[in-house]
């Protein structure tokens, strides 16, 4: 590991301190220009004593923005020191977890992953409409019917087709016929330039697919193709749980990776994270934004600077190894989980590096579904799938009691279904 290590909470307090000093002090000067304060303190109390333990609050109550994108020209100087530990995140996962070369991507704390997504496909819409003078019905979005649907809003507002490709029921794994007949398909109706999106953990089974499968058939094909990785979900598991994956920067093909600090890492929400490599940030430069010191070039104007602070602290509390141990005890019960499931003969899904389980619905009644808060592939239909995400609050002792529960219910309301079995 280059940069990411473990720092003591004194070690943090003293350089949040020092970055907030940096920022603009309300007390010593007045800006008479910009449309920001700290917090109000008429409804939030600044001097509590408490808040001398706690860096994150008081940068919460600093109120630092941290619009634009903090990697590449300039930025507001009034939140300089907030923006250099932003900088110091996106440098660490780009190189330490992403395999990047050292300074070699850009990046940003998002809203969260529909933003991350949503900024891939701008980018490398305008990129293929800049470089190629591609037609606009000329670009399609590629994904899986396991991608989230935030792909399916950005070809929506992006205005370009979306292009889905199946997957097989059992394994998730892409349909490498499908992909071959879509892309043709594709072809015939004129599209020439495609915008890619390869998971890392599928929001519902877990799954991950071969950016190098999209890569190959695209190439046969003979069309132009930019590759983005949807690590919302898996980015903070995947690369710990799997660290020989292809689904980083070393692997030539991928251009960018969303990731989300509000989900594994346990960050507020509005903790997106985009990465991508340098030269490509450009191509949504906004030359209108001219109030803004700096290149704007994201889809969120203003933004919090607490969030960045906030994905900081949980880096560095944990550091590399605290949160391998972590993630390692969440797959843990998650193999728990699968081993009791298999021995009882419930059928699920679950990829062998990730902590989803997503077991079939023909199994699972309605009202232990909800009783247990299983989450299901649909509500507008009867569910296919139902699925358990094994998070820090998961533990052993509750999967236990679902188990419990299943198991006393399975023999009479399987009496007339056929026999279960495990999915591959
Ligand atoms: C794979 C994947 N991508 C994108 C998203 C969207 O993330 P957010 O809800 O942070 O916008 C999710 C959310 O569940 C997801 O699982």
């Amino acid at each position: 590991m280059k940069y990411w290590k473990k720092l003591s909470h004194k070690e943090q307090d003293k350089i949040i301190t020092a970055a907030l000093d940096k920022n603009i002090n309300y007390k010593d000067f007045t800006p008479l220009g910009i449309p920001v304060s700290k917090l109000d303190p008429n409804v939030f109390y600044e001097h509590a004593s408490f808040l001398n333990e706690a860096p994150l609050l008081r940068t919460y109550i600093q109120n630092p923005n941290h619009i634009g994108c903090h990697t590449l020209g300039e930025s507001e100087p009034f939140f300089e020191g907030t923006q250099q530990l932003e900088r110091e995140i996106i440098e660490l996962l780009s190189v330490d977890v992403f395999k990047a070369n050292i300074n070699s991507c850009d990046g940003y704390i998002a809203a969260g992953g529909t933003e991350a997504n949503i900024q891939a496909a701008w980018i490398y819409r305008n990129y293929f409409q800049k470089e190629f003078e591609a037609e606009i019905n000329e670009i399609a979005l590629l994904s899986s019917s396991d991608t989230h649907y935030s792909v399916t809003k950005a070809a929506n507002l992006l205005n370009i087709q979306s292009v889905t490709v199946d997957v097989d029921e059992n394994t998730r794994a892409i349909s490498v016929a499908s992909l071959d007949n879509k892309i043709e398909e594709a072809k015939r109706i004129g599209i020439k330039y495609f915008i890619v999106f390869a998971n890392m953990a599928t929001t519902m089974f877990g799954s991950v697919d071969d950016p190098d499968l999209y890569a190959e058939r695209l190439t046969i094909a003979r069309v132009h193709y930019k590759l983005h990785i949807d690590g919302a979900f898996g980015g903070f598991i995947y690369p710990i749980s799997y660290p020989e994956n292809n689904l980083n920067f070393a692997n030539e093909h991928v251009s960018s990776i969303t990731l989300d600090a509000h989900k594994m890492l346990q960050a507020p929400f509005g903790t997106g994270i985009f990465i991508a490599k340098k030269g490509l940030m450009q191509f949504v430069y906004t030359k209108e934004a001219q109030y803004v010191n700096g290149m704007d070039i994201t889809l969120s104007g203003s933004r919090s600077g607490a969030n960045a602070v906030a994905v900081w602290m949980i880096l560095f509390t944990y550091g590399p190894h605290g949160w391998f141990e972590k993630i390692n005890k969440l797959l843990y019960r998650t193999q728990w989980l699968c081993g009791k499931l298999e021995v009882y003969g419930f059928a699920f899904y679950r990829h062998p590096n990730l902590n989803i389980v997503t077991i079939k619905a023909s199994h699972i009644p309605a009202d232990l579904a909800k009783k247990y808060g299983l989450v299901p592939d649909t509500h507008n239909s009867p569910p296919n799938w139902y699925k358990i995400v094994v998070m820090d609050h998961v533990e052993v002792d509750y999967l236990q009691l679902f188990l419990n529960d299943l198991r006393e219910r399975a023999n009479s309301y399987f009496q007339d279904s056929t026999p279960v079995s495990r999915v591959p």
